[in-house]
């Protein structure tokens, strides 16, 4: 991955897809320590704290970060949500797609503006083939994104995520690159 290419920022209608920057720790808190945002992620933690934040920008912000490419929403009043493909594999072409948003902001249809774009730039510039994601079962309006943005399920992964102790099963979605289709 070239840093340019990691650099990148994306412009939707509603929002602004751009990467994580110093100073962003404060309202990546306030928005993300929120139960009904941390309860259907696999790995944020609830609370979260200021300290787990400045780990978190200090790590995504790192140059040397590599096969993660995180973008935040910024609609001019910091981190009100992220996107992310996580595990960039250039062998496979693939990578894992993973969001939030704050939740003041649900039920706009902006995660699925942010979905489309992301995989659009994931295929355009990063030549990308398979972009995956997993949503648990409680939570229908991942699923229901992940299928306005094109990706067809592949099945339940029984078991697969470990969460708080429990070990819970996820839907598998996957979108291919239509080129290769
Ligand atoms: C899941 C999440 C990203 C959705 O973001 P959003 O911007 O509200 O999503 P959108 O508005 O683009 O689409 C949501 C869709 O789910 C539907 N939906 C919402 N709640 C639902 C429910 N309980 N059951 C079924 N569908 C539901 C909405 O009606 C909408 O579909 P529609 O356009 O066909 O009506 C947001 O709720 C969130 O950040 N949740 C916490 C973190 C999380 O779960 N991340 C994903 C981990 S896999």
């Amino acid at each position: 991955m070239t840093p340019e290419k990691k650099d990148k920022t994306i412009q939707t209608e509603h929002f602004t897809l751009r990467p994580f920057q110093k100073g962003d720790e404060a309202t990546l808190q306030k928005n993300i320590n929120n139960p009904d945002v941390a309860k259907t992620l696999t790995r944020v933690p609830f609370p979260y704290t200021e300290k787990h934040a400045k780990e978190w920008v200090a790590r995504v912000t790192n140059p040397e970060l590599k096969n993660e490419i995180h973008f935040i929403f910024d609609f001019g009043k910091g981190v009100e949500g992220a996107i992310s493909l996580d595990h960039l594999n250039q062998k496979d072409r693939s990578a894992e797609l993973g969001y939030w948003l704050a939740q003041p902001r649900w039920g706009n249809g902006h995660m699925t503006e942010a979905a489309k774009a992301i995989t659009t730039y994931a295929f355009t510039n990063l030549n990308l083939i398979r972009i995956y994601a997993y949503t648990f079962l409680n939570n229908p309006a991942s699923s229901r994104v992940l299928e306005k943005a094109g990706f067809k399920k592949e099945g339940i992964l029984r078991k697969a995520i470990g969460k708080e102790g429990k070990h819970l099963d996820a839907n598998l979605y996957a979108l291919i690159n239509p080129e290769f289709e």
